[in-house]
């Protein structure tokens, strides 16, 4: 927040700033759901609809996760406003003073602040930097106890890009339902996977703990449709159920027509998603050269999402004695908006997005570079 405040303030002094610290894909929304959504419009879509989503999307939705195993029917599913909505009512519906809810960190901001909302305590559990932040399942089963209602992973993850592999959120999984705990995993990133990896769906484990597997996704950054506020979450009906009753008093049904344009993508896979996905690989490829140029930056290559996570703290000294101030440094002295560690419970490193425009990328690593000496570097 005090990144973005110091960004805005920037740009009206008429300051250029290089803007790395969104996690919003530059690219426009698919055709296939502008068009959609305009022809739900003009047809009149425009009334309230069922509270857990139009029959056609939760259909479409249940088909998308039945292709990777799960048992899933149109019943299974919850339309919400956006991914950030669907977490949040799991949190109300669930959580009580006195519950306890796992999260590996560094965690996106909201995951735990959402926990605390709820008034139930988060037990962060710090995965190691060493092994590139990897979610292993061992350190989250160890820290369970007789108060865990829910453990929430997010692969791959914000801020790190670290995933989770198969084998640690099957173990997981098992864990979470020989205690009656829900796993909530937030698959927001599922398709931003590198290098030949596979992204590992709680989908595949669905059929195994039907009560207590909890899928939750969102439309905004696969289809880069930030500004629908479309969302969803996929589990038992009990689940399901007790989400709705919380949405029922808070936002009621997501946008209708923006459903519309949800229902299309899913029928018509469009082609700017792997468009995008293709940009973002390369985009990592170009971020993660340029942070290797720099000395005192540690970057090991993060296996998704679209974000670059690196250990600046080599940089660190009186002037500048965490990753708070050296971000404001790189906006108020290199014009570079990042994100700091601290803000996902991580000291020591700064967040990058690489989902911005090559232009604001480019530039912005250059001009991170030539303040962090790498210039110099390279000529000496
Ligand atoms: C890990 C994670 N989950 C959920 C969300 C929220 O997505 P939505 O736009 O669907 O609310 C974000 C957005 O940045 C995210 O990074």
């Amino acid at each position: 927040m005090a990144v973005s405040r110091r960004v805005a303030e920037l740009r009206r002094e008429g300051v250029e700033v290089f803007d790395l610290g969104a996690g919003e894909p530059d690219f426009p929304s698919p055709e296939t759901a502008v068009r959609a959504a305009k022809r739900a419009l003009d047809e009149g879509r425009t009334k309230y609809t069922v509270l857990e989503g139009t029959p056609e999307l939760r259909a479409g939705l249940a088909a998308r996760y039945g292709k990777e195993g799960a048992p899933w029917s149109a019943a299974n599913v919850l339309v919400t406003v956006g991914a950030k909505a669907a977490l949040y009512e799991l949190a109300k519906a669930f959580l009580s003073p006195g519950d306890e809810v796992v999260v590996p960190t560094p965690a996106w901001v909201s995951i735990p602040a959402q926990v605390r909302l709820a008034g139930a305590a988060v037990v962060t559990v710090p995965m190691a930097a060493a092994d590139g932040f990897a979610i292993r399942a061992q350190p989250l089963i160890d820290a369970m106890s007789q108060r865990t209602r829910a453990v929430v992973v997010n692969s791959p993850c914000n801020p790190t890009g670290a995933v989770a592999g198969v084998l640690d959120l099957e173990r997981v999984a098992r864990a979470c339902a020989e205690r009656g705990a829900l796993l909530i995993s937030d698959e927001t990133y599922e398709r931003f996977i590198y290098d030949g990896q596979r992204h590992a769906s709680v989908a595949s484990l669905a059929a195994r703990y039907p009560e207590t597997v909890v899928l939750v996704g969102s439309f905004s950054k696969t289809y880069a449709m930030t500004g629908w506020r479309l969302g969803y979450l996929l589990g038992a009906p009990s689940v399901i159920a007790a989400a709705a009753a919380v949405q029922s008093h808070v936002t009621s049904n997501a946008t209708s027509f923006a459903m519309a344009g949800a229902e299309a993508v899913l029928e018509q896979e469009p082609p700017e998603a792997a468009a995008l996905v293709a940009a973002c690989a390369r985009r990592r490829a170009l971020v993660l050269a340029e942070l290797d140029r720099i000395p005192g930056v540690v970057c090991p290559p993060p296996a998704g999402a679209f974000y670059a996570f690196p250990d600046v703290s080599a940089w660190f000294d009186e002037r500048c004695p965490d990753s708070a101030a050296f971000c404001r440094r790189l906006l108020d002295e290199a014009g570079v908006a990042t994100t700091p560690g601290s803000a996902f419970g991580c000291e020591g490193h700064i967040r990058l997005s690489y989902a911005c425009s090559d232009r604001m990328l480019t530039t912005g690593l250059e001009r991170m570079a030539e303040l962090l000496g790498a210039r110099r570097r390279r000529a000496g």
